[in-house]
């Protein structure tokens, strides 16, 4: 992945609670450029496959069972910085100690349901975008 790319999805709760439009017009307004995106959904399975570096944490579960109950949005993003700039612009993973303003303090439940992802290196976004994404899907 180049180092402008970033790799995010909106999470189930923020799907189900209607708020694809919002969020996808927050994401734009805030700079990022999106090359990608697709409406689609993870089993159990492919939810464990996709998080397989948490296996080992207690809340690994609760994220599959979380992230497999029903569609999600996701999308491979462009801007200078872009991994940082993301993870800074949705707020802490607690939508509670979130900064005011942030797509994770507007939408967020809990800790869990957090209402959207942002990859946390280039090496993750590369990875995270080939497992929904063909090279020819994304925008170059
Ligand atoms: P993400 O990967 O979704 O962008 O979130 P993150 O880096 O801020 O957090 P991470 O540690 O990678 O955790 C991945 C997702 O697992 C859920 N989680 N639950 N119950 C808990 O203590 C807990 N901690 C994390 C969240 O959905 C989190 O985004
Ligand atoms: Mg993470």
């Amino acid at each position: 992945m180049k180092t402008n790319r970033t790799f995010t999805m909106i999470k189930p709760n923020a799907v189900e609670n209607g708020h694809i439009g919002a969020i996808i017009q927050q994401i734009t307004e805030g700079g990022f450029k999106i090359l990608a995106m697709k409406y689609t959904h993870l089993s159990a399975g492919e939810a464990r496959k996709f998080y397989e570096i948490h296996q080992e944490k207690p809340f690994f579960e609760t994220l599959v069972s979380f992230m497999s109950r029903s569609p999600i949005v996701v999308m491979v993003l462009e801007k200078e910085n872009a991994v940082e700039d993301f993870r800074k612009f949705i707020g802490a993973t607690n939508p509670e100690v979130a900064e005011k303003g942030t797509i994770r303090q507007k939408y967020g439940k809990d800790v869990t349901e957090n209402a959207i992802h942002g990859a946390d290196s280039n090496e993750n976004a590369e990875k995270e975008a080939s497992f929904y994404f063909s090279k020819r899907e994304i925008f170059d």
